[in-house]
């Protein structure tokens, strides 16, 4: 399964849910690849910070054939995520377009609600290419039980894509994880693991299978 996680809202957490969910698939002992097409560099900066080995391989592939290129490239895996830059660019159609499911993370702020309908265009385009691409948002820095967190699966009615029912709360250990480790690394048995893992849990179920 190839998952590119976009937005053209800068911040949203692309690059912490991109590395988060390529390790949780790889807990899973799948081969999964990290591709980095981001110009910015995070999640192989993130790999570059590390004093040990990354628990699965993050590439940069910061170019506008990323969906010609990939299936050669992975081969030798089982499942790919895909870290996108935040601009409309032809780096970001390819990355969408090389996809079967593409997660929108967005903030529970009505800023990002309105800001992701750019980000909903540029799917939409890729789908006139490619159908068969699924799309979908995911809440991430939810915080506790505050009004916008709970409309916001209403706010996000209008744009007629799922909203995975598993969010990501704003916890501190994430932001600690941009040093070079996964909460699953820092906090085993945290909630902010557990999140992660329902959050793979949710795209498996999004995507109709049962386990990676
Ligand atoms: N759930 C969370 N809780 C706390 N901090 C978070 C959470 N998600 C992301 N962050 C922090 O928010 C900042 C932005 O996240 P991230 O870099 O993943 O977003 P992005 O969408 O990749 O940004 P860009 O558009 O610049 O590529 C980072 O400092 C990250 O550590
Ligand atoms: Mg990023």
């Amino acid at each position: 399964m190839i998952i590119a996680f976009a937005s053209l809202k800068g911040g949203a957490g692309k690059s912490t849910l991109s590395i988060h969910l390529a390790h949780a698939i790889a807990l899973a002992k799948k081969r999964v690849l990290l591709v980095d097409a981001d110009p910015q560099s995070s999640a192989s900066s993130w790999a570059a910070a590390r004093d040990s080995v990354a628990p699965f391989p993050v590439i940069g592939l910061a170019r506008n054939t990323i969906h010609r290129d990939l299936p050669e490239l992975l081969e030798a895996y089982d499942h790919c995520v895909i870290d996108t830059p935040p601009r409309v660019s032809a780096m970001a159609r390819s990355a969408i377009l090389a996809a079967d499911l593409v997660l929108i993370p967005v903030q529970p702020s009505s800023y990002d609600v309105w800001a992701a309908s750019e980000t909903v265009e540029l799917i939409k385009e890729a789908q006139q290419f490619k159908p068969a691409i699924k799309a979908a948002f995911v809440v991430n820095r939810r915080i506790g039980n505050s009004a916008i967190g709970k409309e916001i699966d209403s706010a996000l009615a209008d744009y007629a894509l799922p909203v995975l029912k598993t969010a990501i709360a704003q916890r501190v250990v994430f932001s600690e994880s941009s040093a070079g480790y996964t909460v699953m690394e820092l906090s085993p048995s945290s909630a902010a693991a557990t999140e992660i893992k329902n959050l793979a849990k949710a795209v498996l179920k999004l995507m109709g299978v049962s386990k990676w």
